[in-house]
């Protein structure tokens, strides 16, 4: 792969290529680049996780890291991302991470740059390496996907975790199924009878992947109030107790507390959330690493 902008730009070979790389990084191996790298990521949504582990990623890999914040570049006079990118590649950066609103922005960058590109977030595109670290921490946890039964709750129709995950997830043999709002799941007819209510989830699911409402994309009001949101769709203290022995609970992040999921199962014994923040470093070393090999 020379860019990373969607999980369809990876077969399952590369997928599995990629995770034994992040395993040897979680393990403690070190790789450097065999020149001086110089990496910018440039967000242009707010990120806590992502940026900071791609900078935690490029920085362990030995990688220079060049500041770039958004709000102050010349991108607010005018100046398109392909220019800024043109602009910063003539300087010599290497590899460019960019979170972005719109949706599949990288189409018309696709062929243009010699320099590596890593898609941070589109939209409601894809989110690529945070489906790598999702994947990282159920082959941690259960040592494989095929079989396994994953249910993703939630805000889906403006999920691009649940995107990226649904493509892998399902190319890699894991059954998925959705639940949440029926709303923000219509539109989406190919998966239709893979639509669950979170009660029935809650007894067969292996993994239990709850996402955000992103009330940045929504253009109306919810009906519910956030406690009847909790209640309706959350996964809540009474339902964790119903949950399969072996089950895990998953959420890319931020956590809503009280919301998604109740505040005190976010650090509970079936929670990998924080274990997946970790995992975001040496998945994101393994996608460096792949990429500037190429
Ligand atoms: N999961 C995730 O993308 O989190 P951030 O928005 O904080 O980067």
């Amino acid at each position: 792969m020379s860019n990373l902008f969607s999980m369809r730009d990876l077969s399952t070979k590369e997928i599995h290529e990629i995770l034994h790389t992040a395993e040897s990084f979680a393990k403690g191996e070190i790789w450097t680049p065999a020149k001086q790298t110089f990496a910018v990521n440039l967000f242009f949504e707010p990120s806590t996780r992502t940026k900071t582990s791609f900078e935690m990623a490029e920085r362990k890999l030995g990688m220079e890291v060049i500041p770039f914040e958004t709000g102050t570049s010349s991108i607010l006079k005018g100046e398109t991302l392909e220019d800024t990118l043109k602009t910063l590649e003539s300087m010599g950066v290497d590899l460019a991470v960019i979170r972005h609103k719109q949706d599949a922005y990288y189409e018309s960058l696709a062929g243009k740059f010699q320099m590596k590109i890593v898609n941070g977030g589109d939209g409601c595109g894809q989110h690529p390496t945070q489906s790598l670290l999702d994947l990282l921490t159920i082959k941690q946890e259960f040592g494989k996907f095929e079989g396994l039964k994953v249910t993703i709750v939630g805000d889906l129709s403006h999920s691009r975790v649940a995107r990226s995950n649904t493509e892998a997830l399902t190319a890699l043999g894991s059954e998925v199924f959705y639940s949440g709002p029926p709303e923000w799941f219509e539109g989406d007819p190919e998966n239709a009878q893979n639509y669950v209510d979170i009660d029935e989830a809650i007894g067969f699911s292996d993994v239990l992947m709850l996402l955000r409402i992103q009330h940045e994309r929504h253009n109306t009001m919810m009906d519910l109030t956030v406690e009847q949101y909790h209640e309706r769709y959350g996964l809540t203290p009474e339902r964790e107790k119903r949950m399969k022995p072996e089950s895990i609970i998953m959420h890319p992040g931020p956590v809503n507390r009280g919301v998604e999921i109740a505040g005190s199962l976010v650090e509970s014994c079936k929670s990998r959330i924080f274990k997946q923040m970790e995992n975001g470093v040496y998945a994101r070393m393994a996608v460096i690493k792949h990429i500037l090999e190429k």
